[in-house]
């Protein structure tokens, strides 16, 4: 490496030294911290192949704001691999200078009795090791990770009373967490984390929500349009499944229909909750109550939907507006509005249809579009909108789209999920998965309307309790499974491929 980019480097691994030592609470001063590359050259040299600086001429001592006599070092070692030789007369400084912790900068790495050299030590003396390229970048500084506070030690007593948890019950952050190791965090202490994570070109439109994970507060799940058919058995199934420690909301947009569904169901762990999922704020309500009673979701089952009759007089344009809001819109804007509240390893299901195929839709180029891995969130429902707006002439869309509104907005749920997976992919919070599923042909009323006029028995459908399988198989992917992911999941669990098909065979169903 030449000399300047090597003394750039250094100069962005103590900057983020320097942040490190400023965000633990150590005095660092704002000079230090604003430190430019041509103050640094002029401090420590510019020619590190001539020791101009060394990067033992680096070292750093730092004390405490709230106890001057905290204090920690922080060492940058010349050798490129640390042996045990080295840790010793950095341990030797610190018991002539009382100092019991410390940073270890490494270029390489240590050999293997070092490391063990620092785990003997401990706890009486506690060395840090960070590697320099770990440190090239401020990792809290990250667009994707989100902001991290560490509570002191009354932030954290009021948290423990206001909740009347003990401090075993908070959800743990691993040791190894690259913030974690950040913020040099010791056991006892308390992070709040904040998910608040905006991706405006895939079209989520996030608050910031914080959240602070609590294992011994329910975990949570929620059904939408579950006050009967497949919903309701969703609702059963995950109830049954997942027992104590978790809450499953029925939701639906009747409250009437919904409370007198829950109460037959008598099921201790379930709650109702009034959500419609074409009324805004009826959405951002229900995100309230969840993010103030728990803090977060660990499940969501996108299953409102509506179809129409055959025998519908609406309009071509008046069914595409309804199926639209109802099917596609409503299921973005609930994701949407539950995404900042999803906790690590959540699992997303979109109740799509052998409908949302995209062999459905006739046109190839459109085809293309809506599987195209730089889709966004914003994008699709542009395309969603053109197809409810050149519905007022059902001429201009038969060879683009089809004439089926039901089909078109389950393409769109299909293609929305697709993008979502991406969101999640490159999201903080480990193992987070959507899939869109078809449940089969499913005796419900939906079902019953959609084939009004025609012998359903011919298709067998089968009974909800049998239909929400592939729905509550999706919800319960286990954690760090790792797939099925952004995957259209059919009604026998198996993988169907969305943009090349084929289509499992059925009897083939009416559109309405
Ligand atoms: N049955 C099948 O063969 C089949 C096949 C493929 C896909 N699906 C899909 O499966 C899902 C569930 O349908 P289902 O067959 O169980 O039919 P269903 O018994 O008619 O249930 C539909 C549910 O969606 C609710 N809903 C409709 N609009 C809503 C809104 N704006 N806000 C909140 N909830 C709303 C309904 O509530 P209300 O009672 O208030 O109307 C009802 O609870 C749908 O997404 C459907 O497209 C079903």
């Amino acid at each position: 490496m030449d000399d300047e980019a090597e003394v750039y480097k250094l100069w962005r691994v103590r900057k983020t030294v320097m942040q490190l030592c400023h965000d633990r609470g150590y005095l660092v001063t704002q000079a230090e911290l604003d430190q430019t590359l041509e103050n640094f050259k002029e401090m420590f040299g510019d020619k590190p192949s001539e020791r101009r600086p060394a990067r033992s001429d680096l070292i750093l001592l730092v004390a405490h704001n709230d106890d001057p006599t905290d204090q920690m070092f922080v060492f940058f070692p010349d050798d490129v691999k640390i042996g045990i030789k080295v840790i010793k007369t950095y341990c030797q400084r610190m018991q002539e200078e009382n100092i019991t912790r410390a940073i270890i900068v490494v270029q390489q790495g240590m050999t293997p009795s070092a490391k063990q050299s620092l785990i003997d030590m401990a706890p009486k003396y506690i060395l840090e090791q960070f590697l320099e390229s770990e440190l090239l970048i401020n990792i809290t500084e990250h667009e994707l990770v989100p902001e991290h506070y560490v509570l002191t030690a009354d932030e954290k007593s009021e948290l423990l009373t206001r909740y009347k948890l003990k401090e075993n019950q908070l959800m743990r952050i691993q040791a190894g967490d690259p913030v974690a190791r950040y913020f040099g965090l010791r056991r006892g202490q308390v992070v709040k984390i904040a998910y608040g994570v905006t991706d405006s070109s895939a079209g989520f439109f996030l608050s910031a929500g914080l959240f602070v994970a609590h294992p011994m507060l329910p975990r949570i799940a929620v059904v939408t349009g579950a006050n009967r058919g497949i919903g309701l058995k969703t609702v059963e199934a995950l109830s049954r499944i997942k027992g104590d420690g978790w809450l499953v909301y029925l939701t639906s947009r009747n409250e009437e229909s919904g409370q007198r569904a829950l109460e037959n169901l008598r099921l201790k762990n379930c709650r109702f909750y009034r959500l419609d999922v074409t009324d805004s704020q009826s959405i951002f309500d229900f995100a309230d109550h969840l993010r103030k009673e728990y803090g977060g979701v660990d499940i969501l089952v996108n299953n409102a939907g509506m179809a129409f009759s055959p025998k519908s007089t609406l309009s071509l344009a008046q069914r595409a507006q309804q199926a639209v809001a109802t099917n596609y819109f409503g299921t973005m804007n609930v994701t949407a509005a539950l995404f900042p509240l999803l906790r690590p390893h959540s699992r997303v299901v979109n109740m799509s249809s052998s409908a949302g195929h995209l062999q459905r839709i006739p046109s190839m180029e459109l085809k293309q579009k809506l599987a195209s891995d730089s889709l966004t969130v914003k994008e699709l429902s542009s395309l969603m909108q053109e197809f409810v707006d050149a519905c007022q002439n059902p001429e201009s869309v038969r060879d683009v789209w089809g004439e089926f509104p039901y089909v078109v907005s389950k393409v769109g749920v299909a293609a929305l999920s697709r993008i979502q997976q991406r969101v999640f992919d490159k999201d903080p919070r480990p193992d987070m998965i959507v899939n869109h599923v078809h449940p089969g042909y499913v005796d419900t009323q939906l079902f019953r309307l959609y084939h009004e006029g025609t012998d359903i028995s011919a298709r067998r459908p089968r009974p909800p309790e049998e239909g929400c399988k592939s729905c509550v198989f999706a919800a319960t992917i286990p954690e760090n499974a790792g797939s099925p992911k952004g995957e259209f999941i059919w009604s026998d669990c198996s993988l169907v491929d969305w943009v090349k098909g084929p289509l499992p065979t059925q009897p083939k169903p009416k559109e309405s």
